[in-house]
């Protein structure tokens, strides 16, 4: 066997969040979470299965991956081997487009595409639930990122291997923008697997987010199928927070924040007291994401900026699914 293929996707923020899961072999998220899928911010990954490999290998942006990293990408290639009864190693090649140290996540944009080029180079007609659900096993987030617009994550039972993400509507629907307030640089402290396993092991609120959490993303769903963004931006707010404040209670305490994180969101409220449509979000990171029209988007660009500790801020916007290139 070879044969090669490459895809691109794009990173997304969750409006509604996820953390936490019902099954941690599968990868299921406990609870139900909803999407942007974001242009500008694209990954692009190209898939050589090959029978001259004796082993996998993985270049993330020109660099050899970690190990960790490796790892967790072979696990997706056994996946895909095994559905298209192929044992050839494959040579993985990644490259974010986002704006250098951005401090954005590339996992779920990384591994939307990973699983899209893969699926494609070992010659598996494209199927965007698989897609999405092969995806979601490596990192839940990155099944969202297989579709455009606006997406859902469903919560999953325990032992459902198959469970995908899919588009409630698509990027044209409404005209909002994401104002990405960069805080700090490198990498976060606690990623979001071992954060969630942190959280349900031993904070006393676990329970409480996992009971709040499917209101607030019905909310949110409700709130854009209205166009309504103080219906989608008030859930959106408590959604992050309720997150947060579950891995806060957790021993020892997961502080994702750092002092500009709270100067930033202190921005956020200030700008929508003087009357700017726009609301906060924040993920295992310091950074703070603010969700407004995109006709006010520079205006709470110069804004977030103005706070302290704000290094920089980045726009994005709706943008599509995967694409094999
Ligand atoms: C806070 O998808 O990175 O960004 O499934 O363990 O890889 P794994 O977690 P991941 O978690 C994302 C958590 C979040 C919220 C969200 O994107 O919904």
């Amino acid at each position: 066997m070879n044969r090669s293929a490459k895809a691109r996707a794009r990173a997304n923020i969750a409006l509604a969040k996820y953390w936490g899961k019902s099954d941690t072999q599968l990868n299921l998220p406990a609870v139900p979470s909803i999407s942007i899928t974001l242009d500008p911010l694209t990954t692009e990954t190209s898939v050589e299965f090959s029978d001259a490999l004796g082993r996998d290998e993985f270049s993330l942006n020109d660099q050899p991956a970690l190990a960790a990293e490796l790892k967790r990408a072979s696990a997706l290639l056994d996946r895909v081997r095994g559905e298209a009864g192929t044992g050839a190693r494959a040579r993985v090649q990644s490259k974010n487009f986002f704006p250098t140290a951005s401090g954005l996540a590339s996992s779920a944009s990384g591994f939307a595409a990973l699983a899209a080029a893969a699926r494609a180079a070992a010659g598996l007609a494209y199927d965007a639930e698989r897609t999405s659900a092969l995806a979601r096993q490596s990192s839940a987030s990155a099944a969202r990122s297989v579709y455009g617009g606006y997406v859902e994550l469903p919560a999953g039972k325990p032992g459902d291997a198959s469970l995908p993400a899919r588009q409630l509507l698509p990027a044209a629907h409404m005209e909002l923008c994401i104002v990405v307030a960069v805080t700090a640089e490198g990498r976060k402290a606690v990623g979001s697997t071992d954060g969630m396993t942190h959280t349900r092991e031993t904070s006393p609120y676990y329970e409480s987010w996992i009971e709040a959490a499917p209101r607030l993303a019905n909310e949110v769903r409700e709130g854009l199928l209205q166009r309504d963004l103080p219906r989608i931006g008030r859930a959106m707010e408590q959604s992050t927070l309720a997150m947060h404040a579950c891995g806060l209670a957790a021993a020892p305490g997961l502080v994702y924040w750092q002092p500009a994180t709270l100067a930033a969101f202190q921005r956020v409220r200030e700008l929508r007291d003087q009357g700017v449509e726009v609301y906060a979000t924040m993920d295992a990171g310091p950074h703070v994401k603010a969700l407004c029209l995109a006709r006010d988007a520079v205006l709470v660009s110069r804004g977030l900026s103005e706070a302290p500790g704000v290094l920089r801020t980045i726009l994005a916007g709706p943008g599509t699914g995967v694409e094999i290139l």
